[in-house]
């Protein structure tokens, strides 16, 4: 946080702590205190069950809260279509947008293809748990059932190896979780299941095309799926996040994450 700037908007209650400690030292401990108190009360949640460090305030901007306006990020339109989404909060979203670029290239159907640029859109803004879970439901009234039920059920196939389309176990997974990791029970009961439903190899599909690392150099541009997207996505006139829809709350959370209530 900006020392200055904190130093010139203390509080009297922070500056009596600091000139009543009696060391050198009491009073750099007094100050640190104050500091990350007022850190804390700027940002009163870290982004949505992130485990980031909770992002550096403002230099400047001493309301005790955030609402609605958080001047580190761009203001959103007021009907906010998917793709002032992906420029305004998802950017880069080089993950979904390379997945999605693969689809293309692999020849899938456009309904695959939209399925692989929406899969782990709320990872990077909203949550990460269960995020094929969150994902499916944040799109689930804007687009073909089919879709919706293909990435809430990636979350489980991503484990799962299936070579008859030569999907293999994500060597990543190895490095991220253990060699010796175990899906939890429920995500092995989602996966038989998942095996044995006529939309299966949709969902295998945005497995097979999700990319576990960034392809270097590739830029892929949202505008390059505009069409796709009037296609297979429903945009509410109203914006995302304003229709009034089941999970329009969940599009509102990702405009204005730093809400204090
Ligand atoms: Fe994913
Ligand atoms: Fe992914």
């Amino acid at each position: 946080m900006d020392r200055r700037s904190f130093l010139s908007n203390m509080s009297a209650a922070t500056v009596a702590s600091i000139a009543g400690a009696a060391t050198l030292s009491d009073k750099a401990d007094a100050l640190e205190d104050a500091m990350s108190v007022e850190l804390d009360k700027r940002i009163a949640t870290p982004w949505f069950c992130s485990i980031d460090p909770t992002p550096e305030p403002v230099a400047g901007d001493t309301r005790p809260w955030y609402q609605h306006d958080d001047p580190r990020l761009p203001e959103m339109p007021e009907a906010p279509t998917l793709i002032d989404f992906f420029k305004l909060r998802f950017a880069p979203a080089n993950h979904v947008l390379q997945s999605a670029r693969l689809a293309k290239i692999n020849g899938m159907d456009e309904k695959v293809i939209l399925a692989c640029l929406l899969h782990d859109i709320c990872v990077g803004n909203f949550i990460r748990t269960d995020h094929g879970y969150w994902c499916a439901q944040m799109i689930a009234p804007y687009v073909d059932e089919e879709i919706a039920w293909a990435i809430e059920k990636h979350q489980a196939l991503r484990f799962f190896p299936d070579e008859s389309v030569g999907y293999e176990y994500p060597e990543a997974y190895i490095r991220f979780f253990g060699a010796d990791y175990k899906p939890e029970p429920y995500i092995v009961q989602a996966w038989e299941e998942a095996k044995k439903h006529r939309w299966y190899m949709t969902s295998r599909l945005i497995t097979l095309n999700d990319l576990y690392s960034f392809e270097e150099g590739v830029v892929v541009d949202v505008d390059d799926f505009t069409d796709i997207i009037g296609r297979h996505f429903k945009q509410p006139k109203e914006g995302l996040g304003f229709d009034g829809s089941p999970v329009a709350h969940m599009w509102r959370s990702m405009i204005w994450p730093n809400n204090f209530l």
